[in-house]
């Protein structure tokens, strides 16, 4: 079960959500580590890979200290494998209702993706207040973001794709960003090369980053 109030406090301290694509659980577990090394302890697995669900499953018990969540749910069905493999929150790259419907009715946190003022409106009458922004940089990025803020008040986003350290200030510089997600924390080449070392230190780097944007 995902205690909610830890997720946004670990946000609030480190607002970047890594994303992990699971290729075997061995790199997908010191992947995460070394995300936790860094100070980021809020990933995402992406059902991207066929061994997907598998890592997810080993990533939640070989690391506990980390707040695991499934991303690319694109159907219900993925939703019930994420959750049996215990996923903490749900992340899609668009909206689906049966997706969201099925979190909340497990409590699970969810994060679906909009880019549209419609779709943000459908959303919020689903009852949610976090939204995933998706493909941020080419949706409008941080400038888009401030004019939807400007109409849904209460809603936070979650930007992603096309987010680095090179803008991660400027959206972090948002009061309505509560983080952003991101695959340049996890570059394949690190990862084929077995040097963990290089993801904690994009890691310290976001989180050094968001300290200063936000302090
Ligand atoms: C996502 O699933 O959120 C995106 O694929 C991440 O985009 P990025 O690779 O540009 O960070």
């Amino acid at each position: 079960m995902t205690n909610t109030i830890e997720l946004q406090n670990r946000l609030e301290r480190a607002p970047v959500v890594p994303l992990v694509v699971p290729d075997d659980p061995e790199s997908a577990i010191k992947t995460t580590r070394a995300l936790v090394a860094g100070g980021l302890s809020v990933v995402e697995v992406v059902l991207r890979t066929p061994a997907a669900v598998d890592c997810l499953a080993e990533v939640v018990k070989a690391v506990p200290e980390a707040i695991v969540g499934a991303g690319t749910v694109l159907s219900e069905q993925h939703a019930k494998q994420v959750v049996q493999a215990g996923a903490q929150f749900i992340v899609s790259p668009g909206l689906y209702e049966p997706v969201v419907r099925f979190a909340q009715a497990q409590d699970l946190p969810v994060f679906p993706g909009i880019t549209t003022p419609s779709e943000a409106q459908n959303a919020w009458n689903m009852g949610l207040r976090s939204l995933k922004f998706f493909p941020a940089s080419l949706a409008g990025g941080p400038a888009m973001l401030k004019a939807i803020g400007s109409v849904f008040k209460d809603v936070k986003f979650m930007p992603t794709g096309g987010v680095s350290a090179a803008n991660l200030g400027d959206y972090l510089a948002l009061p309505n960003v509560l983080a952003c997600g991101g695959s340049w924390l996890t570059p394949r080449a690190a990862i084929a090369e077995d040097n963990y070392q290089i993801i904690t230190d994009l890691a310290a780097e976001a989180v050094a980053i968001a300290v200063k944007t936000r302090s």
